[in-house]
């Protein structure tokens, strides 16, 4: 036997997956007992627009359940969002908060719970990785299929001034109740479903692709990057039935980064975003198959596992990692992704200082990635994503 099996892990998200679910809100929290007044937190456009505020707000009525909303929540949501939204949860002393929206929805409701149950700044939670306080309960109803916050233990913030990425993580993140419902993805345009279906496909890599990968994260995150790529150029394309599979696929590989975290490549897209304002899944996806290409050559056994696990045989590893990396290039083709970072306007002496900076604030993530990636190994994949993907 090489390898012993160590596994350590709860799960205490309630998660309900179904197709019109959000219709059915009422009925799915009479089996709670979250109280009589919420704050729902969501975006400025979508829920309004769609008509699914009314809807919600209409659930929750049904059960005499107060609701305020707060809607300010932008993308990359900043700290200040975070304490505003917590301000008003105080005034009006809420029992529970419901967030609707993508990811930056979620990870704004997650830390605007933790300031308010907690009573303190959000400053005094920033960096942690292991916040363990009580808080009241979040429900979470995602709008894209990209994050996986909706069953993470993460929120990822925005500190506007330093132009810097902020996480925390922990046990407290984690929504009491998450209820999936693919219908919420039939308006979702195809940039949308590009950008987050990459950041899902982007979780499910770099969690294969740690150093903390187990056997059990192996489960989530092979099966996930088997879906993404069997599914996400067709609900791109605006097939309702792919993007459900795109739902389903994105809360494996959120499942499975619970137990991995990311790594380099979410350590480089964090540079694009903050920079650039490149969406997230899109910032990832400029580094995608360069930092993966790199990775190869020091783990083609592991590649060449994934990529048999995807239904590729050669007697060749060499070859097999080869055609996971081809897979993956032609799906950014498929869904029109930039191919190298000239194209966004990223200059090629810029490539310094982008490390410089993803060094010292990323090392968080850089320290996941099963080889050590220092500066000059981080240099030679930013000048390869200068020139491109193959
Ligand atoms: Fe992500």
């Amino acid at each position: 036997m090489d390898k012993e099996i160590q596994l350590s892990f709860s799960y205490p998200t309630n998660v309900i997956f179904k197709r019109g679910a959000t219709k059915e809100l009422s009925e799915i929290l009479k089996q709670h007992d979250f109280g009589k007044s919420c704050l729902l937190v969501t975006g400025s456009n979508f829920a309004r627009k769609t008509g699914y505020l009314d809807l919600l707000k209409n659930e929750l009525r049904k059960i005499n359940c107060e609701t305020y909303v707060y809607d300010n929540v932008e993308p990359n949501p900043s700290i200040e969002t975070v304490e505003s939204g917590a301000m008003l949860a105080s005034k009006m002393n809420v029992n529970f908060i419901l967030a609707f929206g993508g990811g930056s929805v979620i990870d704004a409701a997650k830390a605007i719970t933790l300031v308010y149950s907690s009573g303190k700044r959000i400053q005094n939670f920033l960096g942690d990785m292991s916040v363990s306080i009580n808080t009241i309960p979040l429900v979470a109803l995602p709008t894209t299929a990209g994050t996986g916050s909706e069953v993470s233990k993460y929120s990822v913030l925005t500190d506007v001034k330093q132009k810097k990425k902020l996480a925390i993580g922990g046990p407290a993140l984690f929504p009491k109740l998450s209820i999936l419902d693919p219908d919420t993805l039939i308006t979702l345009p195809p940039n949308f479903v590009a950008s987050t279906g990459i950041d899902a496909l982007s979780h499910a890599l770099e969690s294969f692709f740690s150093k903390n990968s187990t056997v059990f994260s192996d489960v989530l995150s092979k099966e996930s990057t088997r879906i993404i790529l069997n599914n996400l150029p067709r609900a791109f394309g605006g097939d309702s039935e792919a993007k459900m599979w795109m739902m389903y696929a994105s809360m494996l590989a959120g499942l499975s980064i619970n137990i991995t975290s990311t790594n380099v490549i979410h350590a480089l897209g964090y540079y694009l975003t903050m920079h650039y304002g490149i969406p997230h899944g899109l910032a990832n996806a400029m580094f995608l198959v360069n930092a993966l290409e790199y990775e190869e050559s020091f783990l083609t056994e592991r590649f060449a596992e994934l990529s048999e696990a995807l239904g590729h045989s050669s007697p060749d590893n060499v070859v097999k990692s080869r055609l996971l990396l081809k897979d993956i290039s032609l799906l950014l083709d498929a869904l029109r992704i930039p191919r190298n970072l000239k194209e966004i306007g990223v200059k090629e002496d810029e490539i310094y200082s982008l490390v410089e900076e993803v060094t010292q604030n990323y090392s968080r993530n850089l320290l996941n990635s099963p080889i050590d990636l220092n500066r000059e190994k981080l240099i030679e994949i930013c000048k390869n994503a200068y020139v491109g993907r193959f």
